[in-house]
């Protein structure tokens, strides 16, 4: 067994969206770090295909669907880390926008968060040991012009997340929030279809980087905020952003 501070050996993570993009990079590092890694997707081909390539295992799951949410961590668990990743986005401005789209919004990219950790959280408190790592986003700390919706989801998120470090850090849970930047994703590349090259050059000139995100970028970080190492670290919001975020 290999007993480094980072290895996650004899750990059981899910993964939510994680077939693809940011939450695929995920999937596959910290499987190859030791964890036993879960992919809850609703794209299970994609899915299936990455869990055969990494040794990990899929289960077709709409995060929108609470009580299908509760049964499949309640029937695949314990885990003990728990990245909260699926994620989509819309562009539109606000007046443009319907009570219906901003309903999905909420409930993909926040509720999904509460029905996974409400799940997850329990048995983590008994073992006393837990890692909550949930992607939000920039747009959750800036504010988003197309993305108001999105925005105060992820916003959510990130108070949410305090909220549960707050709860838990006697437990020996951990709770954090990863604010990626732009990311280059299906999710981003979609947008782009829309926006072409002057979207393009907005996210990269609002980097400091100059430059887009990779996915594995971001899946460096959830590993480290997974490990031993990180368990004085809780209630964070990390930008992995090119520093798109500092002074946030
Ligand atoms: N790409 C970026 O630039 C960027 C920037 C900031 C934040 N993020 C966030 O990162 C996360 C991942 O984004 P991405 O760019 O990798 O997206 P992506 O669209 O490339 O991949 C998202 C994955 O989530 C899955 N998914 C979507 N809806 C789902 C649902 N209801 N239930 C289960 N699975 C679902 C998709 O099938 C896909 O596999 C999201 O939360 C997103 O908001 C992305």
């Amino acid at each position: 067994m290999d007993n480094s501070p980072t290895s996650l050996a004899e750990r059981k993570a899910f993964v939510t969206g994680g077939a693809k993009g940011i939450g695929a990079a995920i999937a596959r590092r910290l499987a190859s770090d030791g964890a036993q890694v879960t992919i809850a997707d609703l794209d299970m081909d994609a899915a299936q295909a990455l869990a055969q390539e990494i040794g990990a295992r899929a289960v077709k799951l709409d995060v929108a669907d609470l009580p299908q949410v509760a049964i499949t961590i309640a029937d695949l668990g314990p885990f003990d880390i728990l990245v909260n990743n699926a994620g989509v986005d819309q562009h539109a401005f606000f007046t443009r926008t319907t009570p219906e789209e901003w309903r999905r919004l909420i409930a993909i990219n926040l509720e999904s968060v509460f029905a996974t950790t409400h799940a997850a959280l329990p048995t983590m408190q008994s073992k006393g040991f837990g890692r909550v790592i949930n992607i939000a986003s920039e747009a959750g700390r800036l504010g988003s012009r197309g993305g108001a919706v999105y925005a105060a989801a992820k916003g959510g998120v990130i108070a949410f997340t305090r909220s549960i470090a707050r709860e838990n850090g006697l437990k020996g849970i951990t709770a954090n929030v990863i604010a990626p930047g732009p990311i280059d994703t299906p999710l981003l590349r979609q947008a782009l279809e829309h926006g072409g090259d002057k979207l393009l050059q907005g996210m990269t000139g609002a980097t400091l980087a100059g430059r887009l995100g990779t996915p594995e970028e971001v899946a460096a970080a959830v590993a480290f905020l997974a490990s031993d190492e990180a368990g004085f670290i809780t209630g964070e919001v990390l930008g992995v952003s090119g520093g798109m975020g500092c002074g946030a």
